[in-house]
């Protein structure tokens, strides 16, 4: 089939790269000729395990294409994917104006038949307002349907090539067969693909992303209480964990939610509820909570300063928002690197893919160290935000020489209390007793 993907983000890329895997000649379209020239080039301008080899391979083949012309993609795809960004607004809200602006746009180069699909996040009733758009400009016959993406960043690949589900809104059987017929090879384990209208296909997105936001943030509540009362949130993990109903999955405390899309999504769906008159308690209360639990650690490290962290230096380890990504975007490390510095704290920071991006946003604000074991020279505490497999096995007996003093503040829960007890350290973690002095 031919396929055109506008807007090459996350999303797109995955999305245009992973069809054309399957033997679809797909058309990615992005204004940023600086990027597109890059992409023709065979340079994947992002960071996504697994992506690059399938980026080369379907550029070889002549299966996976670039343009910044949109009246190319028009021209070319049967199928449409709008995978464009829909960012958080002043209010809260999700912007549409990339989503509705490509859309009007389109209606103006519609020659024949096409759908449409809306890849991006979108707020309920985005579907119907793309349609009408459309429509504003042309008389050729059309479908929009709403096809959301459920890809984590760091396995966007393997989601996209195994999807536990796929989830088709539309009202047109037309677009219905064609969107089956693209995904069919995807689901051949039989994995369903769920018809639904579209509206409900929009809710879906959101309904799942703010479940688990806020099973974490129920989570990190429950860790936080854990140190009130001395129990381990580890052991209570695992003592619900196993029960089918609630299952394993991301049930890990830490320090808040970040990325792309948790948090712009639980917002935009308190917002369209709002909107309506409708207040969304528990959505509200997970926003409160997960913004306090980003920077839990900063009261208990000036606890453990006195009060002082004027001048001390703080290592930290992993920036991005979680591993195998370079993403940043509300990042807990972020607010806490902001804390410390207003503060007037000096510090050296380390994450093996996110520094290019943090150096955009601090600068010379920070030292940015060329390993994990250079970040914690001389610095007062190691603080670590972000669970990478690297630091998961340290040489403690190093890094305790290299430490000004043995202190760690792990916002990842990765080592075990009675062994960092064993190894001298003080280990502040979430929902764990604190060892040492
Ligand atoms: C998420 C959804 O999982 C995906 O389906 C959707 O399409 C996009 O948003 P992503 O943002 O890439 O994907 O990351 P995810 O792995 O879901 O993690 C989101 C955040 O939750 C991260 O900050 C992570 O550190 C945090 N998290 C996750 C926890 O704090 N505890 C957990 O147990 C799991």
């Amino acid at each position: 089939m031919k396929v055109s993907v506008i807007g090459t983000g996350y999303v797109g890329l995955v999305t245009g790269t992973c069809l054309a895997e399957t033997g679809n000649n797909v058309l990615c379209v992005d204004i940023d000729k600086k990027k597109v020239d890059k992409m023709k080039k065979g340079v994947v301008p992002i960071y996504e395990p697994h992506l690059d080899v399938l980026f080369q391979r379907n550029i070889k083949a002549k299966r996976l294409n670039f343009s910044t012309s949109l009246k190319e993609g028009v021209e070319h795809g049967d199928i449409i994917f709008l995978a464009l960004p829909t960012p958080e607004d002043g209010d809260g809200s999700a912007d549409l104006s990339y989503v509705l602006g490509c859309a009007s746009d389109i209606g103006k180069l519609l020659k024949c038949y096409k759908v449409i699909v809306d890849k991006s996040t979108v707020p309920v009733g985005t579907a119907e307002r793309v349609c009408e758009v459309i429509s504003s400009h042309t008389d050729v016959e059309f479908d929009v349907v709403s096809n959301p993406e459920f890809l984590r960043e760091g396995f966007a690949v393997d989601d996209f090539l195994k999807p536990e589900r796929i989830v088709i809104g539309s009202s047109s059987q037309k677009a219905i067969e064609l969107m089956e017929k693209l995904y069919k090879p995807f689901v051949r384990s039989g994995n369903p693909i769920i018809i639904m209208d579209e509206k409900s296909a929009e809710l879906t997105k959101y309904a799942a992303n703010s479940f688990l936001a806020t099973k974490i943030t129920f989570m990190n509540e429950i860790a936080n209480f854990c140190e009130k009362v001395g129990a381990d949130v580890d052991k209570v993990r695992a003592g619900m964990g196993t029960d089918s109903r609630i299952g394993k999955r991301f049930l890990f405390p830490g320090i808040g939610y970040g990325g792309s899309c948790f948090p712009k999504d639980v917002k935009a769906l308190y917002k369209s509820g709002k909107d309506l008159g409708y207040e969304f308690d528990i959505l509200n209360a997970v926003i409160k909570v997960n913004d306090i639990q980003k920077k839990i650690l900063i009261p208990r490290i000036e606890t453990y300063f006195n009060n002082d962290i004027k001048g001390k230096t703080f290592a930290i380890w992993g920036l991005a928002f979680k591993p195998e990504t370079d993403d940043i975007r509300e990042a807990p490390a972020l607010y806490i690197i902001e804390a410390l510095l207003s503060k007037g704290a000096n510090v050296q920071v380390f994450d093996p893919e996110a520094m290019p991006n943090v150096k955009l946003k601090f600068g010379n604000q920070i030292l940015y160290a060329l390993n994990k074991d250079e970040a914690t020279v001389n610095a007062d505490a190691l603080i670590i935000c972000t669970e990478w497999s690297l630091f998961r096995t340290p040489d403690f007996d190093k890094l305790k020489t290299s430490l000004n003093q043995p202190v760690i503040f792990d916002g990842r829960n990765l080592y075990d209390i009675k062994e960092m007890q064993q190894e001298g350290f003080y280990y502040s973690s979430i929902g764990r007793e604190t060892k040492g002095k």
